[in-house]
């Protein structure tokens, strides 16, 4: 059997560490060609070195310089920068599957250039789907290519699903942690401070994610990226919060059985679970063994306490642009409150305000997606300046 070529876009990121782990352990089937990053030239450097890669891309262009000027990387290493730098490495003959794990919407045009060259898609950035689904899985379908989720919710139903025809599905359910908060009160959560918001109790992630589970906005990106993989429609998709991350997501059929998918909180399941789709070898991680007593919790979600979630399913109901606005206000926000600019209410309240500032439409294209992402980033910083949040 021939080996997948692995591009891993977000290399030195927490999934790009998780894909790595999967890709070691499957050197008989998975073989890495590319890798790019964000800024951080040295870890990207150990592990062009540790593949023996050719083609590396690291989106700063000043630190790219850097790393050219000090020989951090090999001679043989061709090092691009920028947006073109990422599309070259989505887009590179020998790759078979291109993991997205890059922070926020950056994914989004190595996604379509990749998607445009015939390369299966491994997509853990949501962002992307969130801010242009639509397109997004119009390109994929269009020129007969896989996106195949890597969230872990998103792998779960997929898993469940299985091929399933729409007709027999009556929802999907996806499973939240509730974050470190849950137990708060409204009042208490006025004074989280970004340290506090930065520790997960089951996963761990990068900064914008871990802000975004705590204030459950991932769980409505979530809510979002479930419409586009799966097409379904926005009261089709609910909510559950299962502070163990054991249940992953179900899928409710038609005739009242509902499935689940089970394992530990490690990415490395979901990871493992795409890249070699549609095989399954044994895992790198030891999964549940059921010998000692467990406690499998599920509650409905609090949207008083947790206005994110309320306003992401809002603009999921509301389609259009709205989706990308709210996309873009929680990247303000998320940023703002790690900068201590924003309170954590703040983070609902400034997505809540943009959200009733820019004009919802249905964009024509991918340039009115982008455009409006714009807008609204624009709008959020002004709101930031002028108001108490
Ligand atoms: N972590 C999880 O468990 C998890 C689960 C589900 C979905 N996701 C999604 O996966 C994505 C990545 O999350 P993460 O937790 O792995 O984030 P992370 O740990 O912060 O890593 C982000 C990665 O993106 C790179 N990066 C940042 N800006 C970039 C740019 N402009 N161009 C190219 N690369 C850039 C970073 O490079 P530097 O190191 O150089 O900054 C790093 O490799 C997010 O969309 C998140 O929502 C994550």
């Amino acid at each position: 059997m021939s080996k997948r070529g692995v591009v891993l876009l977000g290399a030195t990121g927490s999934i790009g560490e998780n894909s790595l782990r999967v890709i070691r352990a499957n050197s008989d089937r998975l073989q890495l060609v590319g890798i790019a990053g964000g800024s951080r030239a040295e870890p990207l450097a150990a592990i062009a070195e540790e593949f023996g890669l050719r083609n590396v891309a690291l989106f700063d262009d000043e630190a790219c310089a850097q790393a050219r000027q000090s020989g951090l990387f090999g001679e043989e290493v061709n090092l691009s920068s920028g947006i073109e730098g990422l599309n070259r490495l989505a887009t590179l003959p020998d790759a078979d599957v291109v993991v997205v794990a890059v922070v926020g919407t950056m994914g989004l045009h190595p996604t379509l250039a990749a998607i445009e060259a015939g390369k299966e898609i491994a997509l853990a950035s949501k962002e992307v789907l969130v801010l242009a689904g639509k397109f997004v899985m119009a390109a994929a379908k269009a020129g007969g290519v896989r996106v195949l989720p890597v969230d872990s919710e998103h792998n779960a139903v997929f898993q469940c699903l299985n091929g399933a025809p729409d007709h027999e599905v009556e929802r999907i359910i996806l499973t939240a942690s509730g974050g470190p908060f849950r137990n708060l009160s409204v009042a208490e959560m006025a004074a989280i401070t970004p340290r506090e918001a930065l520790k997960h109790p089951n996963w761990s992630m990068g900064a914008k994610i871990t802000v975004d589970s705590s204030t459950m906005a991932n769980k409505g990106l979530e809510l979002i990226e479930a419409r586009w993989l799966f097409g379904m429609e926005p009261e089709q998709i609910k909510v559950v919060v299962h502070p163990q991350s054991i249940v992953h997501s179900m899928v409710e059929y038609v005739d009242g059985s509902i499935l689940a998918q089970l394992s530990p909180p490690s990415m490395t399941f979901a990871i493992q679970h795409v890249l070699l789709y549609p095989e399954r070898k044994p895992g790198v991680e030891q999964t549940l063994t059921f010998e000692d007593t467990m406690n499998l919790e599920f509650h409905p979600p609090d949207l008083e306490k947790f206005p994110c979630l309320r306003l992401a399913r809002e603009a999921m109901e509301a389609a259009g642009a709205a989706p990308a606005i709210f996309n873009a206000a929680n990247e303000v926000a998320v940023e703002a409150f790690l900068d201590k600019q924003i309170s954590y209410p703040g983070i609902g309240e400034l997505i809540d305000h943009t959200l009733q500032k820019v004009d919802n439409f249905e964009p024509a294209n991918l340039q009115e997606v982008l455009d409006i992402d714009q807008s609204a980033r624009r709008m959020s910083r002004d709101l930031i300046e002028t108001h108490e949040f």
